[in-house]
């Protein structure tokens, strides 16, 4: 099969297709014909960087060739023995084994079934795979981290990207009311998504517009933190997805009471399924912003690196 393998961390240039063997499935797993992937901003994090590779791929001693990715969508072509709820020809998607090696930049890959969930039918191989480690962490953040509840204020950062267009019709799913941020370009796509508010975060300052957030979903580095410590009320819940609450973050969280997280995304099928339901019934939907085919997979790692704008980036295999 072709996969692309990464021997080196570094540019888009080591990222290189190559003929390898398919892998093998254990009893629990299935072997999945990809159809679709999609690209995450770690990927470009762990294909530039040795430490960020250690960090999601956990490689194995000694193991110097990588298969980078792990939103998959495609169809099950074999089932190990002990797989009960997949059969062969199922159509399935998945965020496959994050952390750890996912391999999905690849034409077939082993997942284990309770990572993946029936592809709903009224949707592409496309919009399921991007509808996994995005769609996933929203999910994980709002409904499970912050147990958000109808009636509750949230904050949404980056509402326009891969997590927050997402997030946004999931908040109001959940029955909130929702504040989401982008650039003035993203506006109309924002609040198409459901937003009940709409902040331009290069032209308006939203901790003073906003200083009453039971909870805030927070994609940034570093000191943006501080601000939406400012944007939540008294006893608010904040959900970071890249920083810490330690030093000077975590004694500004104290002083306003607000409580701080900080996630990781974690495959799992049963989460799948909920995704699965919300894409099937309409309450969310992937948005693509661009579609490469499986050898300009590259070009697509360099499209998510100079800023991806608006929903998901994904390749056809
Ligand atoms: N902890 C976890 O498990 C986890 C899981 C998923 C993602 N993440 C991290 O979360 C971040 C976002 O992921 P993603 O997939 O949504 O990325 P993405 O698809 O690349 O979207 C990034 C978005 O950020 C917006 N943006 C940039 N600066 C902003 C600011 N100051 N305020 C508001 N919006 C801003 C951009 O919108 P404009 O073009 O309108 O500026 C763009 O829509 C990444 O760093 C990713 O690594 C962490």
């Amino acid at each position: 099969m072709k996969a692309f393998l990464l021997r080196q961390t570094g540019g888009i240039e080591k990222l290189r297709p190559e003929e390898i063997t398919k892998p093998r499935i254990e009893a629990n797993e299935v072997l999945i014909k990809v159809q679709a992937i999609s690209i995450n901003p770690v990927d470009i994090y762990v294909r530039k960087d040795i430490n960020a590779l250690k960090t999601f791929i956990l490689p194995e001693a000694g193991q110097d060739i990588f298969i980078l990715g792990w939103d998959v969508a495609g169809i099950v072509e074999e089932i190990g023995e002990d797989v009960k709820d997949f059969k062969i020809g199922d159509a399935v998607f998945g965020l496959i084994n994050f952390r750890g090696a996912g391999n999905a930049y690849a034409e077939y890959v082993a997942a284990p079934e309770s990572q993946v969930a029936l592809k709903p039918n009224n949707i592409s191989f496309e919009q399921a795979a991007a509808a996994c480690l995005a769609a996933l962490t929203a999910w994980q953040a709002l409904a499970i981290h912050a147990k958000l509840k109808p009636g509750e204020k949230v904050l949404i950062h980056a509402a326009a990207g891969g997590v927050g267009h997402y997030a946004v019709p999931i908040a109001k799913h959940l029955g909130a009311y929702v504040v989401g941020t982008a650039s003035a370009d993203n506006k109309e796509f924002v609040l198409s998504l459901g937003a009940d508010e709409f902040v331009d975060y290069q032209n308006q300052k939203v901790e003073e517009l906003v200083t009453d957030a039971d909870v805030v979903l927070d994609p940034m580095y570093g000191d943006h933190l501080l601000r939406s410590i400012k944007a939540a009320k008294k006893g608010g819940r904040i959900i970071s997805l890249l920083t810490d609450f330690e030093g000077a973050i975590a004694e500004a969280a104290s002083m306003k009471e607000v409580h701080g997280y900080h996630m990781a995304v974690a495959s799992n099928g049963h989460d799948m399924k909920e995704i699965a339901s919300l894409l099937e019934r309409g309450i969310i939907s992937s948005h693509i912003s661009a579609s490469y085919d499986f050898e300009e997979l590259p070009k697509a790692h360099q499209h998510q690196e100079v800023g991806n704008s608006r929903g998901k980036i994904v390749v056809k295999i």
